[in-house]
């Protein structure tokens, strides 16, 4: 029939800018122009006469011959892949219109290289992702921030709390019993009373002035601006010992440190709160607390053979409420440029390990 299109079509086909070609209703191409062979990669000796299925992605050939018989129903735009002999395969767009020559089915079909803009399609849904991810990184962050600082306004305020207890209980009680005394005593005239009420109000005196030392000290060491850390934790470690009846071992060996108010702060810290939790969860009476000093470093060890626990259990779990006790040591460390560890395991003691080094100036990092 149509030895191919007429000589006109052809010349319309020839002049279009892109590729184009008329197959018969089973996809045997009948004309193709050179946009096409030059797409291909084939001659169009070797394309003219054989079926377009062939150079399409086998596993889209059935979608192929489908879409060729919905094609009395009106025109197609679909995309398919064309698979070269080097067996690549480039996205192409057909646009398949029934010519239908002298009641004969003739399907003309222009064929867009569509590679370009799927490439582009894919750098966008890349770069989509990539921003996607770094967004919900970015939300992630915010809301351990935010959880965090929860923790800390939440701790600051029990802290606030008890102290504001614990000042109202010894002090307050203390000063009421001095009024009492004193009360009596304005009424009261007898020598051995009037005597044995002074006394009383001095006990009392003494036993709230030991109070506030004891009580300044544990909200601001200030031993350790006066004397220095190893006093101070000597200081701490004798009010622990007694208040709870632990029995800590303190080892100090080398060279007289040279760390900062803000970095020996750190550590007796560190200290305080490594030893609250051998109290609170070690279930050991003992622990060590080692303290080796050289000109260029200051290690600092606490170490109880209790039960120990996971450490990888308490990190940065969020439905785990992580114990603010270590996240606390971490982050003070992290401060003065010191490197912390918790060496533990169920079963086999805990050893907390901070190192720091002693290079320069060194003061509290803001970030
Ligand atoms: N010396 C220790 N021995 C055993 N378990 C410990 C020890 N120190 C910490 N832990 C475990 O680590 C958890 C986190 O500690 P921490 O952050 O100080 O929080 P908290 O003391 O408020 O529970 C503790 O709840 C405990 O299970
Ligand atoms: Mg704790």
């Amino acid at each position: 029939m149509l030895k191919g299109a007429d000589h006109s079509y052809r010349v319309l086909l020839e002049g279009l800018n892109e590729a184009a070609l008329t197959l018969t209703a089973d996809g045997t191409i009948l004309y193709c122009n050179s946009r096409f062979t030059e797409m291909t990669k084939l001659a169009s000796a070797q394309l003219l006469g054989s079926p377009v299925q062939r150079i399409i992605k086998s596993t889209e050939r059935k979608l192929f011959e489908m879409t060729l018989g919905q094609l009395a129903e009106g025109p197609i735009r679909r995309e398919f892949n064309l698979q070269a002999t080097d067996r690549s395969f480039s996205p192409v767009l057909f646009s398949i219109k029934n010519l239908g020559l002298e009641g004969i089915p003739v399907y003309c079909v222009v064929v867009t290289d569509i590679a370009d803009q799927k490439r582009t399609e894919e750098a966008l849904q890349k770069s989509e992702l990539h921003y996607r991810k770094l967004f919900l990184e970015e939300q992630r962050i915010q809301g351990e921030l935010r959880r965090l600082s929860r923790e800390i306004l939440r701790v600051q305020e029990e802290e606030r709390a008890r102290i504001s207890r614990e000042i109202h209980d010894e002090i307050g009680q203390t000063l009421t019993a001095i009024g009492l005394n004193l009360r009596t005593l304005k009424s009261n005239g007898k020598p051995s009373e009037i005597k044995r009420k002074v006394q009383s109000v001095q006990d009392l005196l003494e036993k709230a002035s030991d109070f506030i030392h004891v009580f300044s000290h544990q909200i601001h060491p200030s031993m350790l601006e006066d004397l220095g850390l190893i006093p101070a934790l000597r200081s701490f470690i004798r009010d622990f010992e007694k208040n709870t009846g632990m029995r800590i071992q303190l080892k100090a060996s080398g060279t007289p440190g040279r760390a900062d108010i803000d970095q020996k702060a750190v550590l007796y810290r560190i200290v305080q709160e490594s030893l609250t939790n051998v109290l609170k969860h070690s279930g050991t009476q003992k622990a060590t607390v080692t303290i080796r000093k050289s000109p260029h470093a200051i290690t600092l060890e606490i170490v109880d053979e209790g039960k120990g626990f996971d450490p990888g259990d308490v990190s940065v779990t969020p439905e785990k409420r992580q114990g603010l006790g270590v996240l606390g040591m971490r982050e003070r460390a992290r401060l003065i440029g010191g490197k912390f560890k918790i060496l533990s395991q169920p079963g086999k003691g805990t050893r907390v390990r901070v190192h720091l080094s002693l290079g320069g100036t060194t003061t509290l990092k803001e970030s």
